[in-house]
């Protein structure tokens, strides 16, 4: 679903946010991003949704070589993606419901069809009697969730988030990762950039490390299970 080949971005001379990256991730997997701030994760994020273009190396998104894209076929392509920051913007002399309607009036979506997708997202994210409510009115949760909302509209074949649980508490954050989850077993790939190592300890999801531009770990957060009796008693040396 996506593919880096060999991908390098430098902003200028001085300044290389990625180096000869390459990796693939699978339709319908769920990866984690992770490394120090600076390491070069939005700048992987912005390329996959072609927000910025690779100074070497080639990227592919469902199936196009954003290489070779043209401009006027970005809006196709960004329909089917899904995208969430931290600093989410909801317009705030917007109800929610207007928020998202907006989106799907920019999507090319009828407007008959406004209120029945508003109302299944609400649903997911479980503010469906927020729908009048402006974003101002809403907790900063309830305002993310709304972002939230908002990106996962159309069904989204993939799904980015760029630290999308900044700001929030632990358990708003294990909330905002089980819409996600949810998100990502209706059929959306999930990318997903974070710091939080609460969020990636036992998920059991690939996580891909990045460092000074580099991968340099890939590996699966295997969840941690109790020792079972064998090991306890130090049978299990198979
Ligand atoms: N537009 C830009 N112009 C110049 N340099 C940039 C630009 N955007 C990012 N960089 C540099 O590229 C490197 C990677 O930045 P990036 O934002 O991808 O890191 P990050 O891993 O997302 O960090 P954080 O965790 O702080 O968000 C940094 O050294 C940054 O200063
Ligand atoms: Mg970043």
């Amino acid at each position: 679903m996506i593919h880096f080949y060999h991908v390098t971005k430098k902003f200028d001379r001085y300044s290389t946010a990625l180096h000869d990256v390459t990796f693939h991730i699978e339709k319908g997997e769920f990866i984690f991003l992770t490394g120090a701030s600076g390491a070069g994760k939005s700048t992987l994020l912005k390329l996959i949704l072609r927000q910025m273009e690779p100074s070497e190396g080639q990227i592919v998104v469902n199936g196009r070589n954003l290489n070779a894209m043209k401009r006027s076929q970005l809006p196709l392509f960004r329909r089917d993606i899904g995208m969430v920051f931290q600093d989410f913007k909801l317009i705030e002399r917007m109800t929610v419901f207007e928020n998202l309607s907006f989106i799907l009036t920019v999507l090319n979506v009828s407007p008959k069809e406004h209120k029945k997708k508003a109302y299944g997202v609400l649903r997911a994210v479980n503010l469906q009697h927020k729908l009048n409510a402006y974003p101002l009115q809403l907790s900063g949760g309830e305002q993310q969730r709304v972002a939230i909302a908002r990106a996962l509209i159309n069904d989204p074949l993939i799904l980015v988030g760029d630290e999308p649980t900044g700001n929030l508490d632990p358990d708003l954050s294990a909330e905002i990762l089980q819409i996600f989850a949810d998100a990502n077993l209706r059929g959306s790939t999930v990318v997903l950039a974070t710091h939080d190592r609460e969020l990636i300890r036992n998920s059991g999801r690939r996580v891909m490390t990045l460092d000074h531009g580099r991968i340099i770990d890939e590996k699966v957060a295997v969840p941690e299970r109790p020792a079972s009796r064998d090991t306890l008693f130090g049978f299990a040396s198979s």
